[in-house]
């Protein structure tokens, strides 16, 4: 098996003085408007590059761009002039996507290594540094590649040491700010890379065994990870997690990660993951096509794991638990039958009418299990639950269930600075009712209409204390396979970690 995941972009920051790379990206903000440096190699130039500026029609709008190759009067072999688009108007996110936009273009090459010249003329809602050290983010993001299994590539290219880019200069005013600006953005990145990392692996390779591995490795960056097996699960009574784990050889693990950051006796936020290494629907199994697709079934556990290496990493002020529940859901002579009965760690029995209903089943218990133990203020869980949040929502927004406004509006102002799009879907009596089993206390099964409804009412009643502000993102249609972008170009898209961290960064710290 290869070693592991391609390197990350290596990012530095540099004055606007120093040497640049052979290949140069320049910001040029609407207009087009050069920033100094522009000026200067513009002037270098014989105003060359205003020329050509003009003779492309290029006028610095976002995501616009106009290549030059050997510029007479300068050293650079390549240079691009690169939109910034209305720069007063930009926020933080647009930033980060131009960014991921102006690695595309330094990328189109196999140069190993080039620049971004980050210089904007006129007034901006952010200071330089944060423009620079957001761009360098959305470039580290657009960087991520998963071909730790492509071993033929390299083989067969021209020039097999060279695999794109690999090191971004860039280059403002204030290098040592946008540098110290750039460790937090860093540490976000590597978290949405880290959950891209596991769910684009597949499931021969990453099973509950390893998933959990994965997570415990974690305590480098001063998690504390503990990892319950079997025999554990089975002394705290989650037999619905087990009921979904029984039928495949690879046994369960459920990992608890703490990160304490905040106040000593302050009560910790949660975030829960449903974590299905490969959900073939057991017993009532799946259809064929585009199975493959349910080795993403973990997402919401990847999503949860990506951001404590987050929360860490830039050492937020929080205490934060995350909980994930690993299980390989899969048909066998011990799988869990239609009809079944379990009971779970709540104590309530389920009903399972469809063990490919299987999510809510992981999530009831370590749902449970988190607000027993650690009294949470606030719990997330997500999960890659239902096929009917995606027939609702599409690929690009996540389906958001909440029992506290306030709760909702955090997530969903959240959501609006990073760009990960949610919407509001209903918790109601209602779909109460369209569980309720006559056999047991629930059945894991709504019926034909709504049926992320109805998840997310199975998942309420497992709220332990109602007063808890609780939410639920079903990310079935993100997390996998939606809409690529200026920063994610990855079937596994990590969606989720940067709005969570964004949420807990304005919420949940001091
Ligand atoms: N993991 C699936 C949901 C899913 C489907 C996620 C497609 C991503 C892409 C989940 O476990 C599932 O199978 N849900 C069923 C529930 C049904 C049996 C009530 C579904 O959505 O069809
Ligand atoms: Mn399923
Ligand atoms: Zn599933």
């Amino acid at each position: 098996m290869p070693a592991s995941s391609a390197a990350r972009l290596d990012v530095s920051f540099q004055s606007l003085k120093d040497k640049r790379e052979d290949a140069v990206g320049l910001l040029v903000a609407e207009g087009p408007e050069f920033g100094q440096a522009g000026e200067a190699m513009n002037k270098a130039s014989d105003g060359y590059l205003s020329r050509a500026a003009e003779a492309a029609g290029f006028k610095g709008k976002a995501k616009s761009s106009v290549e030059i190759l050997a510029p007479a009067g300068l050293k650079e072999k390549r240079l691009i002039l690169i939109g910034g688009g209305v720069a007063k108007k930009a926020e933080e996110n647009d930033w980060v996507m131009a960014g991921g936009s102006a690695f595309a273009k330094l990328d189109t090459r196999k140069a190993s290594s080039a620049s971004l010249v980050v210089e904007i003329a006129g007034k901006t809602k952010l200071a330089e540094h944060e423009i620079a050290a957001a761009m360098a983010l959305g470039a580290y993001l657009r960087s991520y590649k998963f071909e730790k299994y492509l071993t033929k590539k390299r083989e067969d290219e021209d020039e097999p040491e060279q695999d794109g880019l690999q090191r971004l200069v860039v280059h403002c005013a204030d290098p040592k700010k946008a540098e110290k600006a750039f460790e937090r953005q860093k540490a976000v990145g590597d978290g949405v890379m880290l959950a891209r990392d596991l769910v684009n692996e597949p499931a021969n390779v990453l099973g509950p065994v390893e998933f959990a591995e994965r997570a415990q490795a974690l305590e480098e960056v001063g998690i504390e990870v503990e990892v319950l097996e079997v025999k554990d699960l089975k002394k705290l009574k989650m037999g619905a997690l087990l009921a979904v784990a029984q039928g495949s050889p690879r046994p369960a693990r459920v990992v608890v990660m703490r990160w304490n950051g905040g106040k000593k006796n302050d009560e910790p936020v949660a975030f829960v993951g449903k974590g299905v290494v490969f959900d073939t629907g057991g017993i009532s199994i799946k259809p064929a096509a585009g199975m493959e697709d349910m080795k993403g079934d973990m997402g919401g556990a990847a999503c949860v794991v990506g951001l404590m290496h987050a929360l860490a990493a830039r050492k937020a002020k929080v205490n934060a638990v995350g909980i994930i529940g690993c299980v390989e859901n899969m048909p066998s002579g011990e799988a869990t039958r239609p009809g079944d009965i379990v009971t779970s760690m709540s104590g309530q029995t389920i009903e399972v009418l469809n063990t490919d209903a299987e999510g809510r089943l992981v999530l009831s218990d370590i749902m449970w299990y988190v607000q027993d133990r650690y009294k949470p203020k606030m719990m997330i869980d997500l999960a890659t639950l239902t096929g009917a949040i995606m027939v609702a929502l599409g690929k690009n927004f996540a389906g958001l269930f909440c029992n506290n406004d306030e709760l909702a509006a955090g997530i969903t102002d959240a959501s609006k600075a990073t760009d990960e799009k949610t919407w509001r879907m209903p918790l109601d009596k209602s779909f109460h009712k369209m569980i309720d089993s006559k056999n047991a206390d629930v059945k894991n099964l709504g019926g034909r209409w709504g049926g992320a409804c109805t998840a997310a009412a199975f998942l309420e009643r497992f709220v332990k204390d109602k007063e808890t502000p609780w939410a639920h993102i079903d990310l079935a249609g993100t997390a996998m396979d939606g809409t690529r972008n200026d920063i994610n170009q990855s079937w596994g898209s990590g969606w989720g970690v940067r709005l969570l961290d964004r949420l807990v960064a304005d919420k949940y710290e001091g």
